[in-house]
């Protein structure tokens, strides 16, 4: 482990970081498997498929920090990783994403800090995904610490075209062939239509059932 300690009075050991930043991850998956249940029980649907939970490793936070010019240092970690707890909630339908990212945005005790709307506005790669950038408190004994989790929503569709471009970018080392990366933007298209029409058809099923959704 690479990480130095930094001078900060408040969390000054990596293994009290991580104790942090794996409760924050277990609030957050808590507060989404909460949503979900109850959304199953008011509406008999689910607007989660699964979720995924994890937390960045040492080497990647060290990677980062260097990529980004910044010594490493627990305190730097803690102030400049935003997604050292990262959680990535998987939907069927496209409009499930704002409704989640809406419903734990209200939350009390949730602060949003930032978000990427790389739904509306996909990136040039073709990568399509809602991600939020949240604080959580998480109570210890003696205080409370504010903790920041990026939460990433996409549709089961769009994680799915993810997942292979994410594969290939790191096979090809960030420098996929040409023809791939055309290839890859025609099938984000491809989902994005795929996702539009999946939506749709089930809003006609739901006409047609009287809004049961299951
Ligand atoms: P970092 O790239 O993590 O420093 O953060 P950022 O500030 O650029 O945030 P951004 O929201 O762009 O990306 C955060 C995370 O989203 C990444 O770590 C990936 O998990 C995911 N992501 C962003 N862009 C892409 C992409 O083009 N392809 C894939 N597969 N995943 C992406
Ligand atoms: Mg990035």
């Amino acid at each position: 482990m690479e990480l130095k300690e930094g001078n900060g009075e408040g969390i000054d050991s990596w293994k009290e970081v991580t104790l942090i930043y794996n409760a924050a991850l277990k609030m957050i998956e808590t507060k989404m498997e909460i949503l979900n249940d109850e959304f199953q029980h008011v509406h008999r649907y689910n607007p989660i498929e699964h979720i995924k939970a994890r937390i960045k490793t040492p080497e990647s936070i060290v990677k980062k920090l260097k990529r980004d010019g910044h010594e490493s240092t627990i305190d730097n970690m803690i102030k400049y990783i935003n997604d050292i707890a990262g959680i990535r909630v998987i939907c069927s339908f496209t409009s499930d994403i704002y409704r989640i990212a809406d419903m734990i945005s209200e939350q009390r005790d949730i602060r949003v800090i930032a978000v990427k709307d790389y739904i509306t506005f996909p990136k040039a790669s073709g990568y399509k995904s809602y991600h939020m950038i949240v604080t959580v408190p998480v109570y210890l004994s003696d205080r409370t610490v504010d903790t920041k989790v990026e939460i990433q929503i996409r549709t089961v569709a769009m994680d799915f075209w993810a997942s292979l471009e994410h594969k290939i970018h790191y096979k090809f080392e960030g420098d996929a062939p040409e023809e791939i990366r055309i290839e890859l933007v025609e099938c984000a298209k491809m989902v994005a239509d795929l996702d539009a029409r999946m939506l749709k058809l089930n809003e006609e099923i739901l006409a047609i059932s009287g809004g049961r959704r299951d």
